[in-house]
């Protein structure tokens, strides 16, 4: 039998003399073949709903890079459509949602039980996956978490402070509760069904939950993250959990323990220095180079990424970035930061 893959070993506790890596949205619009793939397929939804083509642009990054990990191509915004929400993309923008401030926009939303009429296709984007992906490379799977999820939902699109969500949660909080253990059951649906089609981990991103604060992290951030992860691990007690609670700052320390993930994912506002005495000591952590240097490169570039796989050489790590790299990076950047995390 093959030696586990490097990602499962790192996941599963074990110091390596070299992190494996994978990289945040690394099938994203900075590689030629990514936009031309998108291009065949029209636009980015329709992307994500094309098992082939999808597949096709989750292995294009492991072809070039030879990546530890692939990343299921899909989008955290496709549960709400599978919900009922309107969903569509406004190029240069960003995403746009049909509105959640009533309890008449909540009572219109779907029950669970049919996401999957919507969700089929990535569960066989999935399965071609597993069929086509090097032996050696970790499928992961991954939805939103409920709190960042809800955000757009409630917002009808990004926002920079999430203010609408804040609002809703203050002024009607049944109504706004209600809307997030919607979400939560959904995820847990929809991540068991990745699981089952062949994703070997699964990552809740919480792309916003540095805006939660105080008694609403705890509820609205670690709680949702610890009753996926519970509900994923009574099903399916053999795959790891990653959580990325993005910006949580002082919330790291003692995340892992409290909602039962196998690794945080770290970005990059708080050093690796202070995530490997604060949030290390607890397990396996995952990051957390500034995806800046993807775009500027040079020595910094290599200076920082030694300095991160330094920083955490003493624990189980699994190297990335703080958050997604951007439409501007320079793909050379990607090999040269592989380069230097493997010592080459
Ligand atoms: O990482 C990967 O390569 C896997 C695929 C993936 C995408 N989105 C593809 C995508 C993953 C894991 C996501 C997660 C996601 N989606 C998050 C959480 C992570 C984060 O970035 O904080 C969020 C908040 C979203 C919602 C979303 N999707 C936004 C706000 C946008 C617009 C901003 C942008 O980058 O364009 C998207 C679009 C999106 N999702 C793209 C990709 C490759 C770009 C779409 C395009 O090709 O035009």
């Amino acid at each position: 039998m093959a030696a586990a893959k490097t990602i499962l070993r790192s996941l599963a506790g074990e110091t390596l003399p070299t992190p494996p890596i994978w990289m945040m949205r690394q099938a994203g619009r900075y590689l030629p073949e990514y936009k031309a793939t998108r291009a065949q397929a029209g636009d980015f939804l329709s992307l994500c709903y094309n098992p082939e083509l999808a597949a096709e642009v989750t292995l294009q990054p492991i072809r070039r890079y030879g990546f530890d990990a692939a990343i299921l191509f899909a989008d955290i915004l496709l549960l709400p459509q599978a919900l009922g929400a309107d969903l569509w993309f406004v190029t240069g923008e960003g995403p746009r949602l049909s509105t959640i401030t009533t309890q008449a926009d909540f009572d219109k939303l779907k029950p669970v039980g049919e996401i999957d009429a919507v969700l089929n296709p990535i569960y066989e984007t999935v399965r071609i996956l597993r069929q086509e992906l090097p032996q050696e490379t970790t499928l992961i799977g991954f939805a939103g978490a409920p709190w960042t999820v809800a955000t757009y939902m409630i917002a009808g699109r990004g926002t920079p402070d999430q203010a609408p969500a804040h609002a809703l949660k203050d002024e009607n909080r049944e109504l706004f509760e209600a809307l997030l253990a919607r979400i939560t059951q959904g995820t847990i649906e929809y991540l068991s069904k990745q699981i089952e089609a062949g994703v070997e981990v699964v990552k809740i991103f919480d792309s916003w939950a540095g805006s939660l604060k105080g008694a609403d992290f705890q509820k609205y951030a670690l709680e949702p993250a610890r009753e996926i992860t519970a509900a994923i691990k009574a099903r399916h007690p053999d795959t790891p959990v990653i959580g990325f609670p993005r910006e949580a700052g002082d919330g790291y320390i003692g995340f892992a323990k409290a909602t039962g993930v196998d690794c945080v994912a770290l970005d990059n506002s708080i050093s690796a220095d202070w995530a490997a005495a604060n949030v290390q000591v607890d397990g396996c952590v995952q990051g957390n180079l500034a995806s800046s240097h993807m775009v500027t490169g040079g020595q910094a570039l290599i200076d920082e990424t030694r300095a991160i796989v330094k920083a955490f050489s003493g624990g189980p790590h699994i190297f990335n970035l703080g958050h997604g790299i951007t439409p501007d990076a320079d793909p050379d950047n990607v090999q040269r930061m592989i380069d230097a995390v493997r010592g080459q």
